[in-house]
């Protein structure tokens, strides 16, 4: 591993207590950046920067609600703060809660539009803000905004997840040519099916609204029907397109999304 190729990164990641977020803060710190592990659960941000520490990386913590604009500022101050500028944004925070349309309450849309659309346009806005004002650098500012296959493909039982993540698609779109001139790129990545603690929930809730029988049935399935690779993921898979965005490899590319998915979605 390189340990200097994001070395000068200083980060904000959010949903970083667990799941890809803490796997990509862990992986961007052994690649030389400072990164600010957020999160709502307190608990989760304070163990995931310790761990780094331990290993020698560069890491504060911060809680934070993504949909809070008072939080998203503070969570933005703080980076500056303990690393005297921010000039790489990973706005990973998401939930999901599927429910078989159109037996979908109102409170279920809210929760997941407010999280993962309004959420990361929350976060980018105050990050954004914060890199204009910072002027620009000899190096692009990046921000990464995470989709899914579900920003390019829709399913029935996760319909506002899918609206949401197609949001993010447009986030990603027009972030990038509203930014340009500022010398930031916005892009995103899309995974797929990625065995984390949301598809542990995923996989029981799917039981309980009856699309699949026993638990574990619904990665399986998916694997084996609509993954050309025929098995589901791991953090692990996203961590070297992660990286690959947030270094200067990816200078000359803004306004992309693209799918980690074992081949599901042709873009
Ligand atoms: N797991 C998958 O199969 C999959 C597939 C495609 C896309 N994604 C996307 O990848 C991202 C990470 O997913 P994951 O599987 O690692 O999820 P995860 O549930 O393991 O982690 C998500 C983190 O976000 C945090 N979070 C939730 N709401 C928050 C809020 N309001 N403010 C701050 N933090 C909040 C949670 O506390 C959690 O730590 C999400 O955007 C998700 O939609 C996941």
């Amino acid at each position: 591993m390189d340990t200097e190729r994001l070395a000068g990164r200083k980060a904000l990641i959010t949903g970083a207590a667990q799941g890809m977020g803490a796997a990509i803060a862990k992986n961007w710190a052994e690649q030389g950046a400072a990164v600010c592990v957020a999160d709502l659960n307190e608990d989760g941000v304070k163990q995931v920067a310790q761990e780094i520490r331990d290993a020698g990386g560069q890491a504060t913590h911060f809680t934070m609600d993504v949909t809070s604009e008072a939080d998203a500022e503070a969570a933005v101050a703080h980076v500056v703060k303990e690393f005297s500028e921010i000039n790489l944004l990973l706005n990973n925070a998401g939930v999901n809660k599927p429910t078989m349309f159109p037996d979908t309450p109102k409170e279920n849309y809210d929760f997941i539009m407010s999280v993962n659309a309004w959420g990361k346009f929350n976060v980018m806005r105050a990050a954004s803000k914060q890199m204009i004002a910072q002027g620009k650098r000899d190096y692009m500012y990046k921000i990464i905004n995470v989709g899914s296959i579900a920003s390019r493909m829709a399913f029935d039982d996760i319909i506002p997840y899918a609206m949401a993540k197609h949001a993010v698609l447009a986030l990603i779109r027009g972030g990038a040519k509203a930014l340009v001139d500022h010398g930031v790129t916005v892009n995103g990545y899309g995974p797929g099916v990625v065995r984390t603690e949301m598809w542990e929930q995923l996989d029981k809730d799917l039981v309980e609204i009856g699309k699949f029988e026993k638990p574990g049935q619904s990665m399986d399935s998916l694997a084996a029907n609509m993954i050309e690779m025929k098995r589901y993921s791991y953090p692990e898979d996203v961590l070297g397109t992660a990286a690959f965005l947030a270094s200067s490899d990816s200078d000359y590319m803004t306004g992309q999304l693209l799918m980690i998915d074992g081949g599901m979605v042709y873009q």
